[in-house]
């Protein structure tokens, strides 16, 4: 009888987490998945897959659950993309330990291979080669890519030894022994993915990974100080959109020619309107005379009138901005409409469809 092998693929294989539900970016994230969300005027994922590939991946295994059915649609075989695109999604979440076990299943490569991993959230310009190669001459078991953030205690940190082995991973912690984090993209061999247990929920950072310390296995450290962001939250998510319209990350997807901001096609924007700091115009969005939009996203079909302040916000498809309004670090759902000249701050969200009616300040001299 002869052994039947899984074909080997000449180009590295990679797996993307994609299956979170993207509870922090609530209610851009009601209907759409967050690797969905349009970023500098396309899906957050095509600048994912951009890179990638200009690394040299070819076949990817999206690891899917929430809405699973909204990436075929988006992505398709992946041709489009000169990229073979496979589905694997999990019945209910795995985290990111099961994901990963579980997508390894459409993987063709063998126990020897590298596989890059990556989440479906991060913005990075880290040479991915270069971490491959470390992982590959180290001859390690997974080699994580680590940043190098101004303020650490607002991440678990990953400290590493003088040879570049992970020596553990640490909680949140108001006083962090290093600045390094966890970039959230990883160079696993294939046969430490397939010790991870089959069909239950694991996390890596918890368990997959403190684990393979403990059991001795090479855990090392990729460091660098590229740009990197999680665009997680509403305010690092219009960060990372405009920071690719300012050309600050380099991204082969980007649909146009940028600069200050992106205007996508069907759009219309008055002469007196002032577009800054990377603001993205979506198809068919109307911006009119005299409007300020600094630093911000809005979406298709969206409308923001005359006079009126949109400043690090998003507004969602559909939404609309009544004259006079003021919105500064905001998020408007989709279809919502902001009466005019209400003035929300600092992390306010609108939902979906909600109506705030027009702030109306009457002076009278009558009693
Ligand atoms: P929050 O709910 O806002 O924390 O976002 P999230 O759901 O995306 O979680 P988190 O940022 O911790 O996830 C990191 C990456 O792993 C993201 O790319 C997620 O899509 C992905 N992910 C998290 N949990 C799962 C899961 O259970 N299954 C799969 N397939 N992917 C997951």
């Amino acid at each position: 009888m002869t052994e039947t092998r899984p074909p080997q693929s000449a180009h590295l294989e990679a797996i993307l987490l994609v299956g979170g539900q993207g509870t922090r970016l609530r209610p851009l994230t009601l209907r759409t998945p967050k690797p969905l969300l349009r970023t500098a005027g396309v899906p957050f994922l095509a600048h994912q897959l951009a890179r990638a590939r200009s690394f040299g991946v070819r076949r990817i295994v999206f690891a899917t659950s929430y809405r699973a059915e909204m990436f075929t649609e988006a992505f398709g075989d992946g041709s489009e993309f000169g990229l073979s695109l496979h589905y694997m999604t999990e019945r209910s979440p795995l985290g990111t330990g099961g994901a990963i076990r579980n997508a390894a299943e459409a993987l063709t490569c063998g126990p020897d291979a590298p596989v890059l991993v990556l989440n479906g959230d991060i913005l990075s310009g880290h040479d991915i080669g270069a971490q491959v190669r470390t992982h590959v001459e180290r001859r390690a078991s997974v080699t994580l890519h680590l940043t190098e953030v101004d303020d650490p205690s607002r991440f678990g940190c990953v400290p590493t030894d003088t040879d570049g082995r992970v020596t553990a991973f640490l909680e949140k912690t108001p006083n962090p022994v290093t600045n390094r984090v966890n970039a959230g993209c990883y160079v696993f061999q294939r046969s430490a993915i397939d010790r991870i247990p089959k069909g239950q929920v694991v996390s890596v950072e918890r368990e997959t990974f403190p684990g393979m310390i403990a059991a001795g296995e090479t855990v090392l450290g990729y460091a660098d100080r590229t740009y990197w962001l999680d665009v997680g939250t509403p305010a690092a998510f219009v960060q990372g959109s405009c920071d690719l319209v300012l050309g600050h990350l380099p991204s082969p997807a980007l649909p146009g020619p940028t600069g200050e901001h992106l205007v996508l096609p069907g759009a219309e924007v008055s002469p007196n309107a002032k577009l800054s700091g990377g603001t993205v115009v979506g198809a068919r969005a109307r911006v009119m005379s005299d409007a300020s939009v600094h630093g911000s996203v809005l979406s298709e079909d969206s409308v923001v009138e005359s006079g009126a302040t949109v400043h690090e916000s998003v507004v969602g498809a559909g939404a609309r901005v009544c004259s006079g309004a003021v919105l500064r670090n905001v998020v408007v759902g989709d279809g919502a409409v902001v009466g005019a000249d209400n003035e929300l701050l600092s992390g306010m969200r609108v939902w979906p469809g909600v109506q705030l009616p027009a702030c109306s300040v009457r002076f009278s001299s009558e009693i």
